[in-house]
């Protein structure tokens, strides 16, 4: 039995999640994979609730989960609370006190969405790219930090980008196993040329790759981060996984992200360091916000929810037959016409949110006869 503690949170994250339990659901019932689903509060109904974004029960039980799955948080509700006190606070304790330190954000473009895509048809049908970010190191937790006004009035700002061998070994290590069940081919991007924590980066995945993947048939090459952004809207196909700094990868992410068209399509996992026995903390969120503007009326889209489980049934219950089935049935609904109306396209049929679960569920069944 696989623990998994759902958090819905704010916005629109109950009705994306809503969706997603139905898939759940489904697996226990019609695949006999059951799930030991619990609920809990995350964000502004949180603080709503308990007068704290996350509260230390809700953190002992993510920590005790085998993975858990979150909505988003937020909300202009809640946008003058003092910062310790905000919807996010929830989300970045819960990411911090994980030690969530390797952020997979896939950017996938279902061939029924390619023409959503700003990039021409061609440039990215059939993408399929994994970026592995950084997630708790580098520029923006780097010390020193600050804003000082030095002896002559001039103010100065200050961070400091930095890197450990341990931070870039573990992190590099989640991309290579990455890599092995993928295209097995690495890209690890940084700036070596400009940055000294660049060439340590460099130097260091160069020597984890020769000492424990090479061999294992994984290709290693490496790319400046500029030439890399170049590369993402010039031929975003010849890459597999991408490794990246927190930096960098922020951006990278972004770019890669919207290769695919929408902000509705895109999961992410969060995963921390692996203990004896293999299991990993993870979360796994949409990386879309609570969406307030269309919060409450059963058009957004759920997908890239749906597909965050997915993740979680490869990554952390490692069940990746039933990960394809999502992944199958998600292509089925889009190739059979259905959108919500984020991702409308001209003679497509425009559904709810709802319908959207509906069909999902009906194509699982299809899928499993
Ligand atoms: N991880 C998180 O929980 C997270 C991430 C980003 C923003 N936020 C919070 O969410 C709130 C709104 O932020 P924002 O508007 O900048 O970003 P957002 O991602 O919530 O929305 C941006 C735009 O995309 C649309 N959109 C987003 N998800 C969609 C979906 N699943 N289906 C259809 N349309 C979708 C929204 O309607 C909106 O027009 C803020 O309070 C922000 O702090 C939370």
């Amino acid at each position: 039995m696989y623990n998994l503690l759902v958090l819905p949170g704010d916005g629109i994250g109950p009705e994306v999640v809503g969706q997603t339990l139905r898939v759940i659901e489904w697996f226990g019932r019609k695949r006999g994979v059951a799930f030991n689903v619990t609920e809990g509060l995350v964000g502004g109904c949180s603080y709503d609730a308990h007068g704290t974004p996350l509260t230390d029960e809700t953190m002992e039980r993510a920590m005790a989960a085998d993975a858990v799955l979150l909505g988003a948080v937020g909300g202009p509700r809640w946008d003058s609370l003092p910062f310790e006190k905000k919807p996010e606070r929830g989300l970045l304790r819960l990411r911090k006190d994980m030690d969530l330190f390797a952020n997979l954000r896939p950017a996938m473009v279902f061939d029924a969405l390619a023409d959503a895509s700003t990039l021409k048809t061609e440039l990215v049908k059939g993408l399929d790219i994994m970026i592995v970010r950084e997630l708790t190191g580098g520029v923006y937790f780097g010390e020193p930090r600050g804003i000082e006004t030095l002896p002559n009035g001039t103010r100065r700002g200050v961070n400091t980008q930095v890197y450990t061998t341990p931070e870039i070994e573990r992190v590099a290590r989640v991309a290579f196993e990455l890599a092995l069940v993928r295209g097995r081919r690495v890209c690890s991007v940084e700036k070596a040329n400009v940055m000294e924590s660049g060439l340590l980066w460099r130097e260091e995945v160069t020597r984890l790759h020769a000492a424990e993947y090479r061999d294992m048939g994984i290709e290693l090459s490496h790319m400046y981060a500029d030439n890399c952004a170049m590369q993402l809207v010039r031929a975003p196909k010849q890459f597999d996984v991408i490794l990246t700094d927190n930096l960098f990868g922020d951006l990278l992410s972004d770019c890669a992200a919207m290769l695919t068209g929408s902000l509705g399509m895109l999961p992410s996992a969060s995963l921390g360091a692996a203990d004896a026995n293999g299991r990993r903390r993870a979360l796994y969120e949409p990386v879309h916000g609570s969406a307030p503007d269309i919060a409450g009326r059963d058009i957004a889209n759920p997908l890239a929810t749906v597909l965050s489980f997915s993740m979680a049934l490869r990554y952390s219950f490692h069940l990746p037959t039933e990960a394809d089935l999502v992944e199958e049935a998600v292509r089925r609904a889009l190739s059979g016409g259905l959108r919500t109306a984020d991702i409308m396209q001209p003679k497509m049929a425009k559904v709810s949110t709802s319908v959207m679960g509906d069909v999902i569920l009906r194509e699982l069944d299809k899928l499993i006869g």
